[in-house]
């Protein structure tokens, strides 16, 4: 399940509470992001077919692209969802050989056939490819790079034959879904929700303490409208229902690792990728990826407040059509901010990172002196490298959700597009301006808000 520079951080409770992040013991931290870098996206383009004769297929496809001098940088059969009983996932390098004859020649003898990485086989001048409409998210929401229900050998349910027919349901579940659709209600058995209550218990005790305000305040709200109990996994529709209601926000399942492009295309729309599985029962304190606790307990209460939520759509605007050198600098602000972002407020640090609120150890740590403290500049935030097995050594302070905002806006406007975006939420689309007429067209809305605020401002008075 492993990309070739997946992020994937995890939490051990047991070793890390009150440790040094230069122990030698095994360094875990909870949290996670179903992203990728796209360092070599740039030079590499995937594809995921399926062929029609199924003996000897994947030996013939490859026989293809030697033929036309293609190197291969990754090649992955796994079981299909589709029409086929297996399907491969290639990584193509683009810098040699004839990539467009090879694809041809391997999509003649394909049942299926799709390119995933829409990363230019050209060159600069082309702006990649990006959703316009919210629905157009199903496109890629099933062009994973791999698929959730794969684990690890060092995973704690590698063995564990139930746990991995739980995983493939949801995996089945997230594959599925479709824009417009309800997500799936989901019956969790016992085990998980004795596993959910033990993260529960554990992370509330230190909300009060150690988490932003925002989080304490839209807490109890969950609780009252979105079954967060202990002895209760909270449903992904109810509680994507509630962040509609708040802030637009909605969560759709995920079915394992997208690109960090598609991922934060997601947030431009309001739209967050949510696990809906749960970690091995063995190790509640542990996760080496996002799980459901992770998605509820750290992301979705700042998703519910509006400043939150409109600068986590800030980030996902700017990296719409971007080049993917800023893809990696977004994709690490947002590591700094949405994963593990910390702020200032009435002169007390807290927590507002998911990463951070889902994970017992580092919500504790984050605020000893130990960690490194910076203030929350993307151009220089985006620079920074961080570690995905440990406590971070260094974190980033906003002074508030307005002000990160406006910085990340600021940032945005660095980024080389020949356009800009603007959101439209009546219906729920990106806006491209890039003409005369569209912005004069803005302009007009605009305007006509002003007035409405200025007849209100004069109500006052
Ligand atoms: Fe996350």
């Amino acid at each position: 399940m492993d990309g070739p520079s997946m992020k994937k951080h995890c939490t051990d409770e047991a070793t890390m509470k009150n440790s040094n992040i230069h122990d030698t013991k095994p360094k875990l931290m909870e949290g996670g992001q179903y992203i990728m870098e796209g360092e070599q996206a740039a030079e590499s383009t995937t594809l995921i077919f399926s062929m029609k004769e199924e003996v000897g297929a994947l030996a013939n496809a490859l026989k293809i692209f030697q033929s036309h001098n293609v190197n291969l940088m990754h090649i992955e059969s796994r079981p299909s969802r589709r029409d086929a009983k297996y399907e491969f996932m290639v990584e193509c390098d683009t810098s040699m050989g004839d990539l467009g004859a090879a694809m041809e020649e391997v999509r003649a003898k394909c049942s299926y056939f799709q390119v995933i990485s829409r990363n230019h086989l050209d060159n600069k001048n082309t702006v990649p490819w990006f959703p316009r409409k919210i629905a157009e998210l199903d496109r890629f929401a099933n062009q994973i790079l791999s698929y959730g229900d794969k684990l690890d050998a060092d995973h704690p349910g590698f063995k564990d034959d139930v746990y991995r027919a739980r995983r493939s349901y949801f995996a089945d579940i997230a594959f599925n879904y479709k824009h417009y659709e309800k997500i799936p209600r989901v019956q969790y058995t016992e085990e998980e929700t004795k596993t959910w209550g033990v993260v529960f218990r554990n992370l509330t005790k230190l909300y009060k303490t150690h988490a932003c305000k925002e989080h304490n305040t839209v807490f109890p709200l969950l609780i009252e409208n979105c079954g967060y109990r202990e002895d209760n996994i909270p449903q992904l529709q109810d509680v994507s229902d509630f962040l509609k209601d708040c802030t637009g926000f909605t969560l759709r399942p995920v079915a394992g690792l997208l690109s960090s492009r598609d991922f934060l295309a997601g947030l431009a729309f309001r739209v967050f990728h949510s696990t809906q599985y749960i970690r091995h029962p063995s190790m509640p304190l542990y996760t080496p990826e996002p799980d459901i606790c992770h998605e509820l307990l750290g992301h979705v209460p700042l998703f519910a407040d509006p400043a939150f939520a409109q600068f986590s759509q800030e980030i996902g605007l700017a990296s719409l059509g971007a080049p993917d050198e800023y893809i990696e600098k977004l994709a690490t602000c947002y590591w700094f901010t949405v994963e593990y972002g910390m702020c200032r407020q009435d002169g007390e640090l807290k927590a507002y990172g998911a990463g951070l609120l889902s994970s017992f150890g580092e919500l504790e740590y984050c605020l000893t002196d130990k960690p490194d403290l910076r203030p929350f500049d993307p151009a220089k935030t985006c620079m920074q490298k961080y570690p995905i097995t440990q406590y971070q050594p260094v974190y980033f302070v906003s002074e508030s959700f307005e002000d990160a905002k406006q910085k990340m806006i600021q940032f945005a406007a660095t980024i080389p597009r020949p356009f800009a975006v603007r959101y439209n939420p009546y219906t729920q689309s990106v806006e491209i301006l890039n003409s005369k007429p569209q912005i004069q067209m803005l302009v007009r809305e605009i305007n006509c808000d002003v007035q409405i605020l200025t007849d209100a401002l004069l109500k006052f008075h």
